[in-house]
């Protein structure tokens, strides 16, 4: 997908990887529409970038109801939709306040399932698109604290897997993000609960995984989406976690090689 030009959507781009990868994509030469709660935010970040803000809560299904058509009202089709926006709810199941839980599962796993749903139809019939979910290595290895959020990233990974299968041999590309700890207010949020942190740093101490700098990922995500890359796997040296999990998904899919899609 060339970027310079494209209509980039990016969710939950109010602060952290979506501001980010918001900027990098304008960089880039894209048209950005940003979208997350925090109104002022949004608006200084599309004045910044010379961008559409929206404000919308993806936790509401009337919030992402018609969103997508709101998006293309505003600032036309849709090239490349950035499924960013999460929260997390860490610690251990049984102290999860189950409203949390819900909203986790909303705003995770049903906002980029229901934005998908709603922006693929244009970008069939147009010939064009890309949709990026923001996964996490917390949908391949689990650690203590982090039960809801890995499952929900577990989803989205999976999602994408489906979503590509789903669109073989359409001008639609994926990419699914599998990034490590990345320094925002939702890694500082993670690591607040102490067996979490403990098991972060035993990780850290064995080499085996390091803070992705938000610079390194918005560029390799950026670079993806211009490439048709499905997958971002960072930090590098945790690569092997991401594809070693993507086996059978991959395997399946060499399997059934030119069954048709619909
Ligand atoms: N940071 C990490 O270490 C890390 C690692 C792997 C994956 N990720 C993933 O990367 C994505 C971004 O994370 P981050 O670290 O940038 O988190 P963050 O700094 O906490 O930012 C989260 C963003 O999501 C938005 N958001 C939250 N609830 C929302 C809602 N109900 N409706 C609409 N937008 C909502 C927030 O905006 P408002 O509050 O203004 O709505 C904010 O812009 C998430 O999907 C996260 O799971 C993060």
């Amino acid at each position: 997908m060339e970027i310079d030009g494209a209509h980039v959507l990016v969710t939950g781009a109010s602060r952290g990887i979506g501001a980010g990868l918001a900027r990098a994509f304008a960089t880039a030469g894209g048209r950005v529409t940003v979208v997350a709660r925090t109104a002022t935010a949004v608006e200084e970040l599309a004045a910044e970038t010379g961008g559409t803000a929206l404000v919308a809560d993806l936790a509401d299904a009337a919030g992402r109801a018609g969103l997508i058509a709101r998006v293309e009202e505003a600032a036309g089709p849709v090239d490349v939709l950035v499924n960013n926006a999460g929260i997390d709810v860490t610690g251990t199941l049984d102290d999860m306040d189950p409203a949390d839980l819900e909203r986790l599962v909303a705003i995770n796993v049903l906002a980029p399932m229901e934005l998908t749903r709603q922006v693929l139809p244009g970008m069939i019939d147009r010939g064009r698109g890309h949709v990026v979910n923001m996964s996490s290595l917390a949908g391949t290895a689990v650690l203590p604290g982090m039960v809801a959020y890995a499952a929900s990233k577990s989803a989205l990974t999976h999602f994408t897997a489906g979503l590509r299968a789903d669109l073989r041999g359409l001008p639609v590309g994926t990419t699914v993000v599998e990034v490590g700890l990345v320094p925002t207010d939702m890694r500082a949020s993670v690591v607040a609960h102490p067996p979490t942190a403990a098991a972060f740093r035993r990780f850290y101490r064995l080499g085996l995984l390091t803070d992705t700098p938000l610079d390194r990922l918005c560029a390799h995500t950026v670079r993806a989406v211009a490439d048709d890359r499905r997958h971002v796997r960072l930090p590098r040296r945790a690569w092997a976690f991401a594809a070693l999990a993507e086996a059978p998904r991959r395997i399946t899919e060499l399997t059934i090689t030119g069954v048709r899609a619909r």
